[in-house]
């Protein structure tokens, strides 16, 4: 069935829903969190990631009973195709960071419309930052406009990724990694793919990398770093198809390329 989107309305929703979800993880800190793990050990979940998935969803079948919803914690709809109007949903990016720091995490949205990336938005609930963007109107952090990035160098360059790839590993030839570590200006990990991308966004890193990420990572990140001229695609170069997990790879135009192709490969 064909609806009209009015993106206005859907960015005030959204923004809204954010802010109100940002409230209520605000207010968890005071109050005991129930842990669970997922697929191993490390890989965590706490009854605030469900809940705030819950919130949003609530209000998405309630307001826009069209539109489906990919949300990590498995409440919203199976999604196999792209098609209509689709919310991209993590509640909680970082939530080891949650549980361990109460800092450093963000709820990461993006509203997809048959599988081109409208609004895109990453919420750094706890320094009250909202990054967002709607596709072609530029990117902003809370109300101020994001510049467009300039080029940089290698050298000049500061990478996020994780210090699992400069060893042995499964992934990716790690001699390439090395080089990669010894040629930048710097390397971070933050433990938020969606705040990453919303640092490459701001300039305050020019690259970021993982080696398995899925759509709800950095579904809105994505649509933000588009909007300052940045490149996010899989490791390989190829798009992201965003209906299952892949390699991710963002980093300022000319970077991209060069990262790609001197120091990638692939296993
Ligand atoms: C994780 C974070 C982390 C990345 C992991 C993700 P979660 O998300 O983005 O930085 O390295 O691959 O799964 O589990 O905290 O939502
Ligand atoms: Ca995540
Ligand atoms: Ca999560």
């Amino acid at each position: 069935m064909e609806y009209i989107l009015d993106f206005h309305k859907l960015d005030r929703d959204a923004k809204n829903l954010l802010k109100e979800a940002g409230s209520k993880i605000r207010s968890s800190f005071s109050s005991e969190l129930s842990i669970e793990t997922k697929a191993d050990a490390n890989d965590l979940v706490t009854n605030i990631d469900r809940e705030v998935e819950q919130f949003f969803i609530k209000f998405i079948k309630s307001n826009y009973p069209n539109h489906l919803i990919l949300g990590e914690e498995g409440f919203g709809d199976e999604i196999t195709s792209l098609s209509g109007t689709i919310w991209m949903l993590d509640p909680i990016d970082g939530t080891m960071n949650f549980i361990h720091q109460k800092r450093n995490f963000a709820i990461s949205l993006g509203i997809y419309h048959d599988g081109v990336g409208m609004l895109g938005y990453v919420y750094d609930v706890v320094l009250d930052e909202l990054y967002s963007a709607q596709k072609g109107q530029g990117a902003y952090l809370n109300d101020e406009r994001i510049p467009f990035l300039e080029a940089t160098s290698i050298n000049e360059a500061v990478i996020g990724m994780n210090a699992s790839w400069v060893v042995p590993n499964e992934h990716i030839e790690h001699e390439g990694m090395i080089q990669l570590v010894k040629d930048v200006r710097g390397i971070r990990s933050y433990g938020s793919a969606a705040l990453e991308l919303a640092y490459v966004s701001t300039g305050r890193i020019d690259a970021y990398m993982s080696m398995r990420l899925s759509p709800w990572d950095v579904a809105g990140g994505m649509i933000i770093a588009e909007e300052v001229g940045a490149v996010s695609t899989n490791l390989s170069g190829a798009p992201l198809k965003l209906l299952g997990q892949d390699t991710f790879f963002v980093a300022r135009n000319g970077l991209h390329n060069e990262i790609i192709s001197k120091y990638i490969r692939l296993k």
